[in-house]
């Protein structure tokens, strides 16, 4: 099928370079001409594992292309994909203005024959309507016969650092519409991935669930997904503070709340707190339809709450060890709010580092991937570097290959062998044995 994405963002980019890896012929369009002449020449504007192979494979056979013109891309697309950001406003609302350019955008180009617009963006509830009424004015200010188009609403579930792995392997797909025309294409588009024709071992899997259901229901399934895995890493982090008052291990209660089905083990790690650049404002958003609706989130906000608090922790632990920080030097291990990518949207490192700077501490700062940040630290380029002379390090990502450091080596270039752990990622005994005054969250120390 001939498909057409606009924006180039970890969603954008991800969909199209996979959607072409399985057939289709797909042209990429983005506003930002210094991106897409990177991408023409087959490099990834992202840090995103297995991303860049995929795009110069399809676009050296002639799947995959990018440009700048939107023209271009709509001519081409049967179905047509809406990807741009949609960041928070200030007010915690979301800001919907990238979302309302494209719709105009598409409007004003929308010619040939039938095509599905597609909301893949994450957009409050209601906004496919919108979507919609905007390409009807834009079309009927262009006094222009066109065949028709539907709105279809197909929410992302990708993480980042396994997006490609996430495309081809979804836990479900979900298509909200009214129109039975565009849920056939879609499916039509998907179904190599609904039969797993991309997934290892697929004989051994069912096919792709599918949810198939009105707009708003597609747009609210977005945000509850998001809302609850937020909520469960907030409770987590709850009984780990708890855990850390009554001396108990969260990891071993996580393990074991975790193993009744009905509570599921995953996301119960406890830690800095979530971040990153959709959890945080697409909880916030979520509260504000709340609000606008007449009903106050109580549940959410504190969701919200408990995480703000979870991100400052590391700097009460730090004054248990420590006590005064001022003059004291601190070392980062990653700055990103989760390993195998360069996101820094949102991470509990930025709130944390400027807390710390408010105390007078010092803060040095190694990450595997990041070379450049707008903020009040000293980015060294190799973890020796970094724990010379530091008074602790804060484990602040957990990045695989952090465990195969040389931790003795590392704990001699300090002042104080003090490890903070912030994602309960090292054994307590082996930093011991490494020569660290060892701290996590929610366990014994
Ligand atoms: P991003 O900020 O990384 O990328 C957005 C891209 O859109 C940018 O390259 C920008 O230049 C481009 N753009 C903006 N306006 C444009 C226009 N008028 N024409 C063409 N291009 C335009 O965003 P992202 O992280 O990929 O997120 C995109 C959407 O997907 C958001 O709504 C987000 O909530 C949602 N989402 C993101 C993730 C994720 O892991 N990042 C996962 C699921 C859903
Ligand atoms: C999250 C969701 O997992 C995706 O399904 C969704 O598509 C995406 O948001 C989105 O809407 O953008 P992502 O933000 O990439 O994906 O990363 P996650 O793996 O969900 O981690 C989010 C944050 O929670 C990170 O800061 C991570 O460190 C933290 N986390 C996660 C924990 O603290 N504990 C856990 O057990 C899991």
């Amino acid at each position: 099928m001939r498909v057409c994405v606009i924006g180039t963002g970890y969603v954008g980019l991800v969909t199209g370079a996979c959607l072409a890896e399985i057939g289709h012929s797909v042209i990429c369009v983005d506003k930002n001409t210094a991106k897409v002449s990177l991408m023409q020449s087959g490099k990834s504007p992202i840090f995103e594992p297995g991303l860049e192979e995929i795009m110069q494979s399809n676009m050296q056979a002639g799947r995959l292309q990018f440009t700048t013109d939107l023209a271009v891309g709509i001519e081409h697309g049967e179905i047509v994909f809406i990807a741009v950001g949609t960041p928070a406003l200030p007010s915690g609302e979301s800001d919907t203005r990238y979302v309302e350019a494209v719709a105009r955008g598409i409007g004003s180009n929308l010619n040939g024959g039938y095509k599905v617009i597609v909301n893949k963006s994450t957009v409050p509830i209601g906004s496919g309507n919108w979507v919609q009424r905007m390409i009807i004015d834009a079309i009927a200010e262009r006094q222009q016969d066109i065949t028709g188009f539907d709105v279809v609403s197909n929410p992302e579930f990708l993480r980042e650092g396994s997006a490609v792995y996430d495309t081809f392997n979804p836990d479900r797909i979900v298509l909200g519409s009214n129109s039975p025309r565009a849920i056939a294409m879609m499916q039509k588009l998907y179904a190599p991935i609904i039969e797993r024709k991309f997934t290892v071992d697929n004989y051994l899997l069912p096919p792709v669930p599918m949810v198939i259901t009105d707009l708003a229901s597609a747009e609210m399934i977005k945000y509850a997904a998001n809302a609850f895995l937020a909520t469960k890493i907030s409770f987590i982090n709850e009984i780990a503070n708890i855990c850390d008052r009554v001396g108990a291990d969260v990891t071993h209660v996580a393990k074991g709340i975790g193993l009744d089905s009905r509570i599921g083990s995953k996301f119960l790690q406890a830690g800095i707190g979530w971040g990153g650049s959709c959890f945080p404002k697409d909880v916030s958003a979520l509260i504000h339809t709340a609000k606008d609706y007449g009903y106050d989130a109580q549940l959410l906000k504190t969701t919200v709450s408990v995480n703000k608090r979870q991100r400052l922790l590391i700097v009460e632990k730090l004054q248990q060890v420590l006590k005064i920080l001022k003059g004291k030097t601190i070392g980062f291990l990653g700055l990103t709010f989760k390993p195998n990518t360069d996101d820094l949207r949102d991470a509990p490192a930025g709130d944390l580092l400027q807390a710390l700077n408010r105390l007078g501490a010092k803060v040095k700062a190694y990450d595997p991937v990041i070379s450049q940040v707008e903020a009040d630290v000293t980015l060294v380029t190799d973890p020796e570097q970094l724990a010379q002379g530091c008074d602790a390090l804060v484990l602040i990502t957990d990045w695989q290959h952090f465990h195969n450091l040389d931790y003795a080596k590392l704990a001699k270039l300090m002042t104080n062998p003090v490890m903070i752990d912030g994602r309960n990622f090292f054994n307590p005994e082996d930093m011991a044995k490494a020569g660290f005054y060892y701290v996590g969250i929610g366990r014994p120390t």
